[in-house]
């Protein structure tokens, strides 16, 4: 655990542990994306709780890109002052973070006054929705919110972007032969199919520089059978790895296969943790930028085991950090029982009921 517990640099970013919260959406910004001051504190409580990177949720680049209500904005530059607000602090309490950005696409279920868009007019399987297939000038307007998303978080303090490119949003559609039946340069082949994303890092890169931190959040695999599989991630995960990303964070699955989707529930011992170990232990090899873990991990000697085995790098945590925002500090105390979230999923949602995101399990945190 101690080594866990090092400073260490993750992508450029000095962090004080190995640890990483991973990206949560807590619904409680704005109609217009503004983070409310709770959503702020929820940074400052994190960064004083020791974990060494936070990752935001998910920021919307363009308001066409917005899933749903109380969604973080990165698409105007009225937004920086807020953002700054967010970066400020977490750095304030010693610690670093990362804003996300994404777009959603044909999982855009807020109404925005647009259609959903995605890589081709194919129904969604979650939604039901029909999606109406991109343009190129579309393809071209949404790399560019990428490019000036990330610029905004440059210029707002933060330590660095990630690029949401899992849980089927829109440039993991793009990565899914599903829900990308594309017939030009961004379909077909993974090749092509990677190309939108290539793009907005690319675009990313150009805004921010080489040298400022970018990282990635992509599907090791959309576990369902006709969706991104693995060794076409594996290869992306490379080809990235190779044109100067940062880091990344492997995750999988989609709202389309809940039992295999990101956030799986009841990991309730050691067994069922880490569920993305073995395709962690595929990839890193592979890779030439660290390979964060996220998914059920919840005990520090499963953490540590996977860590000594060489299946990643860092190891990122959503849930049990809702729960326990201080879990660092209490294993950095000595008490290093796991975390006492077992991923009921209750925490989903608990913005929209009680304007706080919240574990719903454990009384004390339910004010
Ligand atoms: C309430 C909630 C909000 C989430 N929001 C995001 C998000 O904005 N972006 C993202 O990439 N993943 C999001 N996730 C997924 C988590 O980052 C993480 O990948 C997943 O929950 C597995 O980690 P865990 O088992 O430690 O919870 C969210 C998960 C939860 C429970």
């Amino acid at each position: 655990m101690n080594d866990l517990l090092q400073p260490a640099t993750l992508g450029g970013i000095s962090v004080r542990n190995r640890f990483v919260r991973s990206a949560t959406h807590a619904g409680m910004a704005s109609p217009e994306g503004e983070p409310s001051d709770a959503y702020v504190e929820i940074y400052r409580e994190l960064a004083r709780g020791g974990v060494g990177l936070i990752i935001s949720g998910f920021a919307y680049v363009e308001k066409r890109g917005k899933a749903i209500a109380g969604m973080l904005g990165a698409d105007d530059d009225a937004l920086i002052p807020s953002l700054q607000r967010m970066a400020q602090g977490a750095h304030d309490e010693g610690g670093r973070i990362v804003l996300q950005i994404a777009h959603c696409g044909a999982l855009g279920r807020f109404d925005t006054g647009f259609p959903r868009m995605g890589p081709s007019a194919i129904q969604d399987r979650v939604t039901g929705a029909m999606p109406v297939e991109m343009t190129p000038d579309d393809i071209a307007r949404v790399v560019g919110a990428f490019g000036q998303a990330a610029r905004r978080a440059k210029e707002a303090g933060f330590d660095g972007v990630q690029i949401h490119s899992a849980h089927g949003y829109l440039a993991s559609q793009f990565l899914s032969p599903y829900s990308n039946r594309r017939t030009d340069d961004y379909g077909g082949p993974i090749e092509n199919r990677a190309r939108f994303l290539f793009g907005v890092y690319e675009e990313i890169r150009r805004q921010v520089g080489r040298d400022w931190p970018v990282l990635v959040k992509i599907n090791c695999s959309d576990f369902d059978s006709v969706g991104l599989n693995e060794d076409d991630s594996l290869w992306v995960c490379r080809r990235l790895s190779q044109m100067g990303m940062n880091a990344i964070e492997l995750s999988g699955g989609s709202p389309a296969a809940i039992s295999k989707g990101p956030s799986r529930f009841h990991i309730d011992r050691p067994e069922r943790e880490g569920y993305f170990q073995d395709q962690a232990r595929r990839f890193k090899p592979q890779l030439s930028c660290p390979l964060i873990l996220v998914g059920g991990l919840r005990s520090p000697e499963v953490i540590e085991r996977l860590f000594r085995e060489g299946a990643a790098d860092f190891f990122s945590l959503c849930r049990p950090l809702i729960s326990e925002p201080a879990l660092i500090r209490r294993w950095e105390s000595g008490d290093r029982s796991p975390a006492r979230c077992q991923s009921c999923g209750k925490c989903f949602g608990s913005a929209a009921k009680t304007g706080r995101l919240r574990c719903m399990t454990f009384a004390e945190a339910v004010e």
